[in-house]
């Protein structure tokens, strides 16, 4: 009744911001992202026999919501198993949580992972990822390695590997401006958006367009298409938490001077490009040849406080001796 699973945080290039219904927690677009195998979060998950409600520690911590949404979780696999048993989940990140480094997508990614396996349970993937998605709709995106599509259909959504690791060896330059938890959860901050922003309509209504691009950017190894295409929609989307009533700002000025120079990079011929989710460290997707220069360049900028690197990685998985 114990397993313990790996999954690592993926960042979308294609974005989503804003859901059709929380019920279910649909996302109102498709989006596409890389799964990055540098960082990882590990959750071990242990069903005991008669324990009433389950005890969730997240990076040693208990917290209310988080502990809410993983019992939520819990209580779809436990119908699926038939069994009743509260739980204990430990979790760990090897990188800043809930600051904009989509923790919840490792999170729930390795929680669903290691439930389903300390049940015995053998779900296919696309009931494992519709269950990942009511918790976190990015989680979904971790269940699958290396670059992924989730696209919506009717009543859910499903997602696709379109690249391995192997077949477009793109590597991730992270750059940490800033720590701490962020003011607004995404899951409060496209709320907002939606109620409020005269802007989201436009982002929505714009979307499938900038979906099917980076699907054949990814397709064609069109790494110069998708550069353009990504700093777009992430910009889209900045423009919106913007517009929010109130202002979603997740910027630091190091955010800001960092998009800056990976575009002055970029204009002198290096292959690489931005996207920033909501929190204030920047992601710079590059060629792997590219990565030092962008490194040492990113970790020239006052105000940058650590620069991580990753390889695109695999999905969630069981951990494996050798792990
Ligand atoms: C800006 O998946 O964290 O990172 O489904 O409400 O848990 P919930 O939201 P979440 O939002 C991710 C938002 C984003 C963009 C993205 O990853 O596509």
């Amino acid at each position: 009744m114990q397993a313990v699973a790996i999954a690592h945080p993926n960042v979308a290039l294609i974005k989503y911001w804003g859901k059709r219904a929380i019920v279910g927690n649909l996302p109102a677009t498709g989006s596409l992202s890389l799964v990055l195998g540098g960082l990882s979060t590990e959750t071990l998950v242990r069903f005991e026999a008669g324990r009433q409600g389950d005890r969730v520690l997240l990076d040693g911590r208990e917290d209310a919501e988080t502990s809410a949404r993983v019992t939520a979780c819990l209580d779809l696999l436990r119908r699926e198993a038939g069994v009743s048993d509260g739980a204990v989940v430990e979790s760990r990140n090897d990188f800043p949580t809930g600051a904009g480094l989509a923790s919840s997508a490792s999170g729930f990614a390795a929680l669903l992972v290691a439930a389903a396996g300390a049940l015995g349970l053998r779900l296919p993937a696309a009931r494992l990822a519709e269950i990942a998605r009511t918790g976190s709709g990015s989680a979904a995106r971790s269940l699958a390695g290396g670059i992924v599509l989730l696209k919506n259909q009717a009543a859910t959504t499903v997602c696709t590997q379109l690249a391995t690791p192997a077949d477009w060896p793109l590597e991730i330059v992270v750059a940490v401006t800033a720590t701490g938890q962020k003011a607004i959860s995404s899951r409060q901050g496209m709320t907002l958006s939606e109620q409020t922003s005269p802007y989201y309509p436009a982002w929505v209504g714009s979307h499938a367009a900038d979906l099917e691009a980076g699907i054949a950017a990814v397709r064609n190894r069109d790494f110069s298409a998708l550069a353009e295409l990504s700093e777009h929609n992430c910009l889209k989307m900045h423009a919106v938490m913007l517009s929010t009533r109130p202002p979603l700002i997740y910027w630091t000025p190091a955010t800001l001077a960092c998009l800056l120079r990976v575009r002055e990079l970029r204009a002198g011929g290096v292959p690489v490009f931005f996207t920033i989710d909501a929190g204030p460290q920047l992601k710079a997707v590059c060629l792997p040849a590219a990565a030092g220069d962008v490194a040492a360049a990113l970790g020239a900028i006052d105000g940058v406080r650590q620069i991580l690197r990753s390889p695109l990685g695999a999905g969630a998985r069981l951990r494996a001796a050798g792990d």
